[in-house]
């Protein structure tokens, strides 16, 4: 499974880049005026720093203004993933531009049709966002369950980029259920490291150091 971090901060990035946990990074309008950048300029050194796909988002929602904006996006390095929203439109700008050769990642997508029509177009990624169904009471895992099946049934080559995760256990369930990639903020990547019977075995061992005085250095 492939690990995307879901931000436009470089010191978060760069902190799990350097651990090898980055495969990819997705921003959003939303992320880039977190970071308070110019989206151009951010996404340059995301890319600069990141081997993988990175996720640059149009802001149009012509189809035209989609295409002529994903074709500046991609100009900034050759590992833009330009993302589009799952409209009747983004669709048509998906299928220009994956038949222009470049990535396309179709977001916003909450149903399995939606995510059969993105397919269809081409689509390099899929994006179901999981937490925003949650939040409405509705099972985000669900959704990445039926995408996985309607995409095995047929053989589209679409990668199942998980989006919206908010808690280490949609990460888990992602992985269980065979999404092919996961899309996290860099917090909830880093607390899969945590485990209380990790803290109170090595808190033990602590104990034990210091009461042997057991020293190796
Ligand atoms: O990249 C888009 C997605 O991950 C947004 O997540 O938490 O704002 O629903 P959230």
């Amino acid at each position: 499974m492939k690990f995307f971090v879901d931000t436009a901060e470089i010191d978060a990035i760069a902190e799990l880049n350097d651990l090898g946990m980055v495969d990819g990074v997705t921003t959003n309008p939303s992320l880039i005026k977190k970071s308070g950048r110019d989206i151009i300029e951010v996404t340059k050194e995301i890319c600069d720093l990141v081997d993988g796909p990175v996720s640059a988002e149009v802001t149009a929602t012509d189809a035209e203004t989609m295409i002529a904006e994903g074709r500046k996006l991609v100009e900034i390095a050759e590992n833009i993933a330009v993302k589009v929203p799952l409209t009747w439109d983004g669709l048509k700008a998906c299928k220009t531009l994956t038949d222009d050769g470049h990535m396309v990642n179709v977001t916003l997508c909450f149903s399995a049709n939606q995510a059969l029509l993105a397919a269809k177009a081409g689509a390099s990624f899929i994006s179901p966002f999981i937490g925003r169904l949650d939040d409405i009471n509705l099972d985000g895992m669900e959704l990445i369950e039926d995408i996985r099946t309607i995409y095995d049934n047929f053989g589209f080559e679409t990668e199942i980029l998980a989006a919206s995760i908010r808690s280490v256990n949609h990460i888990l369930d992602s992985a269980r259920i065979g999404a092919d990639v996961i899309t996290a903020p860099p917090a909830v990547i880093k607390a899969m490291v945590n485990h209380p019977l990790t803290d109170k075995g090595l808190d033990a061992f602590l104990a034990d150091i210091k009461a042997a005085d057991i020293k190796i250095l």
